[in-house]
């Protein structure tokens, strides 16, 4: 069996982070990190737009209560306030301590990092390399595991957290190479594996975002929390769904619809196209039902709205935004620069996740805890962004929670022994598992069922949402998950059989489209992303609260928690 004091399911941003401060805490300790790719190919490195912190390098009034305000409003008052406060106030330190690392943030005339207007954002906060900030971040920190002498296993797919009698004790992962199975044993688990974009048909996400920590820790019966708030991003490139950064419009940029018309002025007239990211996508979606949505030969009634960078010029698109005029060229053909990008909402970040304390350890339950286990970045849900996350604050929490997920692990594995693990049995059982799936002589082919099950999310819960609409994507989910029981793999074989993975992820995209579903079923009212056309209202009387939705392959039964306010009182929200 495998042994180490710390394992770290994930190697993006958050799990990176995390690894290097337990390293750096304490260098006695034996860390790794398993991800089902290379570190460097985690969906983190596709972070474009940047990364909130008020440092005041461009706006001097900006301030970490003004963050912490745009942040609580941004939530619809859902996020946590205790943990806001510290997300907020940490930035301006992260972020330096990332340009010491070697960051290569873009600079301001006079050497200091630049700083760039975001949706949501009252001052120009986010910090940025280009549009490619993720990739500048997670390269350096990837250099430093290598520093720090953390083991990575790469190409390692986690199959199972192993949790007994409330206590987190290590994972069963596979080996994509060879189909090898180990158990590893550890002081700690950490799940930073990232979100679940895959479970819808277009999605800003890389193809491994299938949810995977989530669906395990729900497997494990373990509480997700708020899985009802699916961020839609305003600007996916149609019909790719990839993402266009929020960043072009933090630069400039318009959104137009086939009536010439920037139509944001009748949604948010004091924000504009920089309103945040569930107002302006929902904006989006009434102009093109309106039949104010443009067709590729320029006529109204089509499904796209226009995204205009003209008045911008050439200088600044190639300077700021270089990756966003390369990524419409290359996918649509587009040339931002003299054309403008065709644009709608593609599903991008989760708010919810594995419920978590400010010290990022999880919860069983509102008032208690799981032993050794630890979860930070996307797939946590701490909460920060509440029911709608602003831009740019999701590579912030990865960074400001993964450091503190590492130092609170590095502390609490300090007098602890190595769990007892029963390793037979679980080499066993996930051997049966895939044994099972090699063997099965099924009638659905993996691609068809996982694409109906995406057309059913996206259908039955995406923008809008009612109980009619919902109840029926909860039937149809019922069936999808049958006919899993009757897929085929073609691939027979043990070595690099990525079928075997694709059957696992479609496993685990159908729990979490369950408890998407579930948690959304039972909010009967309209929060942030989550828009309800027959409860069109906020309802604090009833929903300011967090949901804990836990898991049974019968149904998915859906409890509520406080949401903590310590600074601002909810109010209506506009912009
Ligand atoms: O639009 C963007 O660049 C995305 C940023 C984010 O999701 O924080």
């Amino acid at each position: 069996m495998l042994e180490h004091d710390v394992i770290i399911v994930g190697g993006g941003l958050a799990g990176c982070r995390a690894a290097v401060e337990i390293a750096r805490t304490n260098h006695q300790l034996n860390i790794a990190i398993v991800a089902k790719t290379h570190p460097i190919r985690s969906h983190s490195v596709a972070a474009q737009g940047g990364m909130a912190a008020s440092l005041k390098n461009v706006d001097t009034e900006d301030s970490w209560e003004a963050h912490a305000f745009d942040t609580v409003k941004g939530s619809d008052y859902l996020a946590d306030q205790d943990a806001v406060e510290i997300l907020t106030r940490e930035a301006p330190d992260v972020v330096i301590d990332l340009e010491h690392m070697g960051v290569l943030f873009s600079r301001l005339e006079d050497g200091r990092i630049a700083q760039r207007a975001f949706g949501g954002h009252s001052h120009n906060r986010t910090c940025y390399a280009a549009d490619k900030t993720g990739h500048a971040i997670l390269h350096e920190l990837v250099n430093n595991l290598r520093k720090y002498g953390v083991k990575i296993y790469q190409e390692w797919y986690v199959m199972r957290l192993i949790l007994e009698d409330g206590e987190a004790k290590g994972v069963v992962m596979y080996r994509l190479l060879d189909g090898e199975i180990q158990v590893v044993r550890a002081k700690a688990v950490m799940f930073a594996t990232g979100g679940y974009g895959r479970v819808y048909n277009t999605t800003s996400n890389d193809y491994a975002s299938t949810g995977d920590g989530l669906a395990m820790t729900a497997l494990a019966g373990l509480p997700l929390q708020d899985m009802e708030f699916v961020q839609f991003h305003p600007t996916g490139l149609y019909p790719v769904g990839v993402l266009i950064s929020e960043a072009v419009r933090g630069e400039g940029a318009y959104l137009i619809n086939s009536a010439g018309e920037r139509f944001m002025e009748r949604y948010a007239p004091s924000r504009m196209e920089l309103a945040p990211r569930d107002i302006t996508s929902r904006a989006i979606a009434y102009e093109i039902r309106a039949g104010r949505g443009i067709h590729p030969d320029g006529s109204a009634g089509g499904a796209f709205v226009h995204l205009d960078l003209r008045h911008m010029g050439k200088e600044k698109i190639m300077s700021r935004v270089p990756f966003c005029w390369e990524e419409a060229h290359r996918l649509v053909g587009v040339d931002a620069v003299t054309q403008p990008i065709p644009v709608r909402p593609t599903i991008h970040y989760c708010m919810g996740g594995i419920p978590v304390n400010t010290d990022c350890q999880v919860r069983s339950s509102d008032s208690t805890l799981v032993d050794g286990f630890f979860a930070a970045g996307e797939t946590s849900c701490v909460s920060v962004h509440g029911a709608n996350r602003l831009g740019s604050n999701s590579l912030l929490e990865c960074v400001v929670y993964g450091k503190r997920a590492g130092a609170s692990i590095a502390r609490y594995v300090e007098n602890r022994p190595l769990p007892q693990i029963n390793e037979q049995k679980y080499i066993q059982e996930a051997q049966q598992k895939i044994q099972a799936l090699l063997d099965q002589v099924g009638q659905y082919r993996i691609q068809t069922l996982r694409q109906t099950f995406q057309d059913t999310m996206t259908e039955f819960c995406g923008v809008f949402r009612t109980a009619e609409l919902m109840q029926q994507g909860l039937n149809k989910l019922r069936e999808l998950q049958q006919q899993y029981s009757q897929i085929y793999l073609d691939d027979k074989g043990k070595d690099w059989n990525t079928e075997i993975i694709e059957a696992l992820e479609l496993e685990n995209l159908m729990v979490v489209g369950q408890i998407i579903l579930a948690s959304a079923f039972q909010r009967r009212e309209s929060r942030g992303a989550h828009f309800r056309e027959d409860y069109p209202l906020r309802d604090d009387t009833n929903f300011l609260q967090h949901t804990l939705a836990y898991y049974s392959q019968e149904q998915v039964n859906i409890q509520y928690r406080p949401v903590c306010i310590t600074m601002f009182e909810p109010q209506e929200r506009k912009y």
